[in-house]
Order: C-alpha cells, then structure tokens, then sequence
C-alpha cells in the first residue's frame, strides 16, 4: 500500500521549537522525527510514500531527497494554503489508486500496521481506524465503537461530559479510494470532523483497529519530553551511548540514560542525570548540570548552571550560573545572560536575549 503522512500543519503547540523547522523534523533521539516514521513504515512494507506538505516544506524534501536513503520512495506534494488533513489527501487523489494508508506526521508508535491492512483487505469496509487508549481524551478525537468494532460515532476534541470512552482515533487510517469523491477539492477539509462523520451518516462502514501498542503524538513540549524518557527508559541507567568522537572528560558524573551525538565537550565535574539527550557539539563546562532534558545542536551550558528536564533549540548559549528549571523550552539561538533564574516551563522564542 501507498501511504500518505500528514505533515502540513504549523506545529503551534510545539512552539518554539517550530519556529525553524517543521514538526515532522524534530529530532527524536537525535533524529528528525520522519525519519522514525519512514523507517516504521518501510518495516511494515510500505515503500511508497507521499509527504503532503505545507509549512516550511524545504526541510523535510532536503532531509528525505527520494527515500532512497531509508529504501523508500518519496513523492511530495505542497498545499498553497493549508487544505486540513482530508484536503491535503484529496490533493495528492492523482497519485492514489487503491487502498492507501494515511498518517498524521506526529505519531511515533509501534502500532501493528501490517495486521492492520490485513484486516482491511479481509473486511473491506470503506475506512480501517487505529485507535489508542489515552488518560486525556479531550485534546484528541473520540471514537466510539459497537461490541463488532465498527465505528458509531466520532467526537473530535470533546468537552469531558462529551467523553464516553478513552479509545482514540489514533491518525493512522486506511481508506478506500472511493471514499475522495466525498472530499471537496481545493478548499480545507478535515477528516476528523467532515469525512468520517459524513461516511457515517451516509451508512458506509468504518472498522475501527484498538491497539494497546505504543503510542504518542509528539506535538506539545511535554510529549516531545516524555517520548525521549519512554524510549531512553527502556535502556536503563547503565545507558551512555555516544555517537562519534565526543570529549568526555573522566571525571565527570554520568548517570543514564544518555545519548551524546558527535563533538560534544563534557567537562569536569560536569554531572549529568538521564534521561537526556545531547545534539551534535553541546559542551557542557565545569560545575554544570544537567538533569534530564533535550538538547539540540550545538547547545553550550556555562560553568555552574543548572538545567532540569528543558528542551533547548539549536545555537542556544546558557552562561554561568544560569539555572534553567523544569519543563523550560528555548528556541534556537537564545542566549541566557549568567546568574539568571527562569521561571518553570517558560517558553523562549529563537534569537531571545534574556539578561
Ligand atoms: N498537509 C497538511 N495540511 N497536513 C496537515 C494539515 C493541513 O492542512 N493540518 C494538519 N496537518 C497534519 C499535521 O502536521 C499533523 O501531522 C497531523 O496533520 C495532525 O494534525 P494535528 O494538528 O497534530 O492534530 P491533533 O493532534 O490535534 O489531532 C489529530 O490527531 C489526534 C491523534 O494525535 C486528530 O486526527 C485527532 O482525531 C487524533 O486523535
Ligand atoms: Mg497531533
């Protein structure tokens, strides 16, 4: 099967760390997430894949070229203005010929997508929905279901006394092609609150597909932080893996788990605490810590200042003494003046100077 990835949207939860790239290239473990999705989707078979584009579309063309790279082969399409997630499908219906797959472009998951199709292929209804169970239904759409898995009704971000099940539509469909002819073209268009209800009402099955596997949308700073914990998690706190030639010094304090990419300098006396995350050349000086978190490219974090569990964009300079608490998230290329204290879970934009 064809897939389509949904990967136009702005990424405005996930702000600031969208400001310069996408949302589908943020680096997971220190690569863009897409290329975990693609790799997934080659896994399972899928090898045609087509990227329905919208904001800030060069990144992700220039990162994936033709798939070749991944043993994929890629085909892009761009979205003028923004279609929503069924328009941006109905654009690309030239390239769509049979049964296909789409996915929103912010799930990582280890959703059994070939036992998916395989129960598409077997009860053919017009639409196969994943689902996933999840503690907040309310910022997802709800998919309720009948005691023969087919789909009853959809609620897309309800209010609490609208939740009657924690299954959720988890943005990996399959769709017969006939179901485009109901998609408008060229005006915006989303599944979630048009297509599916309208299949609905007019008595085509929806098969819904319930999976407790892996699941998460990586789309606000506190998922972005949490997939890196789930994934690292697993390693355990012996993990310290380095990619490339890193100086690490041997007296600093490294506790797992840990991923250092390339060209990283981590200092004496420097203390580290997993689950973290260090982008290509961070350095790290004398006295600093840095417990838990994310950092992106080139990230230097001055003598004494403290970091917990923040995300920091690429460029980003943290003198002396700063200390940078818990669920912070900087853009690219902020610089913290020394001594400063930032308040928990402040939001930075790119090139801030804060002094
Ligand atoms: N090409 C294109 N054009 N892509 C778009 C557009 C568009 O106009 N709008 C959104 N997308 C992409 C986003 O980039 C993202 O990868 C995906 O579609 C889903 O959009 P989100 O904005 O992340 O939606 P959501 O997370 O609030 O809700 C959706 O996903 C949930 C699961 O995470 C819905 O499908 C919910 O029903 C679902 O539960
Ligand atoms: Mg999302």
């Amino acid at each position: 099967m064809k897939a389509v990835i949904l990967v136009g949207g702005e990424g405005t939860r996930l702000r600031p760390l969208t400001c310069n790239i996408p949302k589908a290239m943020v680096p997971i473990l220190n690569r863009p997430f897409l290329e975990h999705l693609v790799r997934y989707l080659e896994k399972h078979g899928v090898r045609d894949i087509i990227l329905a584009m919208g904001y800030l579309p060069d990144p992700i063309q220039s990162r994936l070229g033709d798939g070749a790279e991944f043993g994929v082969r890629m085909t892009y399409m761009v979205e003028e203005s923004l279609l929503g997630t069924a328009g941006a499908v109905k654009n690309a219906e030239s390239l769509l010929d049979e049964p296909f797959i789409v996915f929103n472009g912010d799930i990582l998951t280890e959703i059994d997508l070939t036992a998916i199709m395989r129960r598409h292929q077997e009860i053919k209804p017009k639409a196969s929905i994943a689902l996933t169970p999840v503690d907040n239904p309310t910022i997802y759409g709800v998919v309720e279901t009948d005691a023969r898995g087919m789909v009853k009704h959809f609620v897309e971000k309800p209010s609490w006394d609208e939740v009657t099940t924690n299954m959720i539509n988890a943005g990996i469909y399959i769709l017969e092609t006939e179901v485009l002819a109901h998609i408008p073209a060229s005006v915006p268009c989303m599944f979630e609150n048009y297509l599916f209800p309208r299949l609905l009402d007019l008595g085509e099955p929806i098969l819904s597909y319930p999976s407790n596997a892996y699941w998460i949308d990586i789309g606000t700073p506190e998922k972005y932080l949490q997939v890196h914990h789930d994934l690292l998690l697993r390693y355990g706190d012996e993990y310290i893996r380095t990619e490339g030639e890193s100086q690490i010094h041997p007296a600093a304090e490294i506790e797992g788990p840990v991923l250092i990419a390339e060209g990283c300098a981590i200092a004496e006396d420097a203390k580290i605490k997993g689950p973290a995350v260090f982008g290509p050349r961070c350095r790290v000086d004398n006295g600093a810590i840095v417990e838990g978190g994310v950092l992106w490219d080139g990230v230097s974090v001055g003598k004494m200042a403290e970091l917990n569990n923040c995300v920091v964009g690429t460029g980003s300079n943290i003198q002396e003494k700063c200390h940078i608490p818990e669920g912070c998230v900087l853009g690219d290329n902020v610089r913290v003046e020394s001594g400063l204290k930032m308040a928990n879970a402040t939001r930075v934009e790119p090139d801030t100077y804060l002094g």
